[in-house]
């Protein structure tokens, strides 16, 4: 490398790497007159596998790419290299090592680190080695923990204000997950080699191939596409709000498969599983679906986890006090993204991702106005639900 005399370090898991962190690098790059900044990814976590890290290799190959199209930027392995637990320290000393100990080194970091500083290995000597920049949104006020440290190290830590973007690698791995779109969060480049190798995706098709060509079989095209939207926008609301997002898949798959069953065939079910139809089914046999659903989940599809059973059975009539997979099952049958539009639907969804009770009042509270307005009896079931989550 030729002669550098201030280089900016840029250290990070970057999975993936995203605009936000390119766009400060850059700012300290300008403001500091720094002659280059290295980006060097973390290598394996050591110890625990965190699964939601995907390996050093497609993170640093992810760096690579973002940074490619900038001459001040460069990337280095020298931590993804090292097999054994990796420090700081270890990290400055090569660097040195590497360029020279005239070289000032700026280690670039965010105000949550720089207050952890003392956590790492040899303290002391990082601050021998290195100046901090410490990245801060625009009218940052320093925490007493942080003034401290800078009074102890004057000098070796600097500020930088950076526009912040609302940009973190979490929210994308989510939102790949959730199968929502990530253009202009990280560069086009890093998001097709993250498609390319499928990183961050969910994907439960291939698993469930055998109940898909089963439920296929026993749907309308119609009725099957809808299911499949059912399983991954619950997936997506299982995501969001921390539920088991597998059960949430498979419950929204199989929630309507009794749903194109003839009349003959709901009786015949009815009375194969000792069903007995109430009033309201009864006069409304289309009802039926959902509970029957239930007992052709455990006995056709071998479901045996009652949760997900139950999010079957009470998808068209909701009850009260429903389990937050009951809630999810229920809403995603009415949000789901190929729904034509009616009135209420983008409400619904947003509160679909905010607040699963709100959505559950605001959706039975829909329906039971629209089944009225039909003529149709309402379910006691819904009008316990609906009480239950209006109060
Ligand atoms: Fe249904
Ligand atoms: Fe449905």
């Amino acid at each position: 490398m030729e002669n550098i005399k201030k280089l900016g370090i840029m250290g990070g898991t970057f999975n993936p790497i995203h605009y936000a962190h390119l766009l400060s690098s850059n700012y300290v790059l300008e403001k500091f007159n720094l002659d280059k900044i290295i980006f060097i990814p973390t290598g394996e976590p050591p110890h625990k596998k965190d699964i939601n890290i995907v390996s050093a290799e497609h993170r640093y190959n992810m760096t690579k790419l973002a940074i490619e199209d900038n001459d001040n930027f460069f990337i280095s392995d020298i931590e993804i290299k090292r097999k054994k637990t990796t420090y700081t320290i270890d990290t400055l000393k090569e660097l040195k090592a590497i360029y020279g100990d005239d070289v000032e080194l700026y280690f670039i970091t965010g105000t949550d680190t720089i207050n952890q500083v003392y956590s790492w290995k040899e303290p002391e000597e990082i601050f021998k080695l290195t100046k901090f920049i410490v990245t801060t949104r625009p009218n940052y006020v320093l925490d007493d923990n942080t003034k401290d440290l800078v009074l102890k190290h004057k000098d070796k830590i600097y500020f930088c204000e950076t526009p912040m973007l609302e940009i973190s690698s979490t929210n994308i791995r989510k939102r790949i997950a959730q199968e929502k779109m990530v253009t202009y969060l990280l560069p086009k480049n890093v998001e097709s080699y993250i498609y390319e190798n499928n990183l961050y995706k969910i994907d439960f098709f291939k698993k469930y191939e055998k109940e898909l060509n089963m439920l296929k079989n026993s749907l309308t095209e119609k009725r099957f596409n809808h299911s499949i939207q059912v399983a991954k926008e619950a997936k997506s609301l299982a995501i969001e709000h921390k539920e088991d997002i597998e059960k949430a898949f498979l419950s929204g798959l199989l929630h309507d498969c009794c749903k194109c069953f003839t009349k003959e065939e709901i009786y015949k079910a009815k009375d194969k599983y000792n069903f007995k139809l109430d009033d309201v089914l009864e006069k409304q046999l289309d009802l039926a679906h959902s509970f029957l659903g239930y007992y052709v989940a455990k006995d056709v599809y071998n479901i045996e986890d009652e949760n997900m059973l139950n999010s079957i059975k009470y998808h068209t009539t909701g009850r009260a006090n429903m389990s937050k997979l009951e809630k999810i099952i229920y809403i995603a049958d009415y949000i789901e993204p190929t729904r034509a539009y009616f009135e209420g639907l983008y409400e619904a969804r947003e509160l679909a991702y905010k607040d699963l009770d709100k959505a559950m009042e605001y959706i039975l509270k829909n329906t039971i106005d629209f089944n009225e307005k039909k003529g149709r009896i309402i379910h006691p079931l819904s009008k316990e639900a609906y009480s239950y989550y209006k109060n």
